[in-house]
């Protein structure tokens, strides 16, 4: 008899699109760093719903306050009847985003309409339209969100033409051998040869690439690029949706390089599981567009910003930025550790910051030539073993840790103890 994800599956593949790929365990429950599927099979999670819940599933907190929320009201839409949590969470998000001038913030739902709206707000307050993003980048599947992606397949094949004005330019990837310098001067070719700057609005990067493959900008890029910005009047926008909320080791990963943004997108981490999404920036900026040219029906849900108000809350009483620093070394050194194993030989490289750690998987360490074959493989054994966790990157060969930043140290080594096992048996396999 077919189990009942079995089940589940052959429903989903005639109901619903191929274009949103999923994994196939069908989720039942779910607590802090642990999910069980529909048949009672229980997983470790790293993957925490791609960076979403850091402050674990179902955070007792977190719960609470929905719950409170829900029990007053649900929905208002905050342009018929605005309400106090919308006020608070933008109050406690201008005073934690980098930056000692005056701030504001405004809310949507998701990650892709937060980029969305730093665009809008980057063109209407500096009268220009072009915007500067880079290769590798993901941010989001909007038209913008597209547009600013530098992945064609699957993200954007078939879906243009998409909006003009957009220039990608190289990321620095260390490991690939592409340098700060080799990056700087294709961002420089493209103001000599596509786009004058005096017309570029902003500057949109990620300061650790997510789906790109997590790829750390290096500090000197990242300042190099304020400094740019500073020289033409461009705005800086640190896209944080994957990379905020405590997952670096501090609040926003652009605080390691001391840059200060104009503006940040954050998403994902805010709501601690239910939708909300934010831009926060400079207040003249963010005052640059007309009443009304903001906003949407759901916007800043109540409920999702009653969560926001607790995930902030506990991101703070429980420390979890240092959890993410311990969280990320522990996972690092196993990582590490492996890698001077002859076993495993195809890890070509390991990196990230904080509880932001990745694997690239090569053929071999000197031609770092992609094996998504195996990449895949290893996840696949480590899905049958209990483990749940990504890939990434542009030829998908890169597996992403993101456990929960409340992920107990005895689970997280479980979780690594099962990881080890699971390439181990895939290598072998090859
Ligand atoms: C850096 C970055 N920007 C934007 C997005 C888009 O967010 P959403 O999927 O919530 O629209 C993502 C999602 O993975 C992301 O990682």
């Amino acid at each position: 008899m077919a189990t009942k994800s079995e089940a589940l599956k052959a429903r989903h593949t005639a109901a619903v699109p191929r274009g949103i790929a999923t994994k196939s365990v069908y989720a039942a429950k779910a607590e802090n760093a642990e999910v069980w599927d529909v048949d009672g099979k229980r997983y470790i999670d790293f993957a925490a719903g791609i960076a979403v819940v850091n402050t674990g599933h179902r955070h007792p907190k977190v719960m609470k306050a929905v719950a409170s929320q829900i029990a007053d009201f649900t929905h208002t839409c905050f342009n018929v009847a605005p309400y106090e949590e919308y006020i608070a969470v933008a109050e406690r998000l201008n005073k934690a985003a980098p930056g000692s001038f005056t701030k504001k913030t405004m809310f949507v739902t998701t990650g892709a309409e937060a980029v969305e709206n730093a665009v809008k707000i980057a063109r209407v307050a500096t009268g220009r339209t072009a915007i500067v993003s880079f290769t590798g980048a993901f941010h989001g599947r909007t038209m913008m969100g597209m547009a600013l992606t530098g992945k064609v397949v699957p993200y954007k094949k078939g879906f243009g033409p998409f909006p003009a004005e957009v220039f990608h330019a190289p990321f620095p990837k260390v490991y690939h051998d592409l340098t700060v310098e080799q990056a700087l001067a294709g961002l420089k070719d493209i103001f000599a040869g596509d786009v004058d700057p005096a017309r570029v609005a902003a500057i949109i990067v990620e300061p650790v690439q997510g789906e790109g493959g997590f790829y750390v900008a290096p500090v000197a890029f990242l300042q190099a690029l304020r400094k740019l910005c500073d020289e033409h009047g461009m705005l800086f926008i640190a896209d944080e949706i994957q990379t905020g909320m405590g997952r670096t080791g501090k609040m926003f990963a652009i605080e390691h390089a001391g840059v200060v943004p104009d503006l940040i997108t954050m998403a994902k981490g805010l709501g601690g599981g239910f939708p909300l999404a934010a831009v926060t920036g400079r207040a003249e900026l963010m005052d640059a567009a007309l009443p009304g040219g903001l906003g949407g029906t759901y916007a800043g849900s109540p409920v999702g910003l009653a969560a926001a108000q607790a995930v902030l809350e506990v991101i703070d009483e429980e420390k979890l930025c240092d959890k993410a620093v311990a969280l990320g070394k522990l996972i690092k050194g196993r990582l590490e550790d492996m890698q001077k194993k002859n076993e495993f030989s195809c890890i070509g490289d390991v990196r990230g910051m904080g509880a932001m750690v990745a694997v690239e998987v090569v053929k071999d360490r000197t031609s770092k030539a992609p094996d998504a074959d195996l990449t895949n493989r290893i996840v696949a054994k480590c899905q049958e073993k209990g483990l749940l966790i990504l890939t990434c990157g542009p030829n998908a060969n890169v597996i992403r840790f993101l456990p929960p930043l409340t992920c107990p140290t005895d689970l997280a080594k479980s979780g690594m103890d099962v990881f080890e096992q699971a390439m181990s048996e895939a290598v072998g396999a090859s």
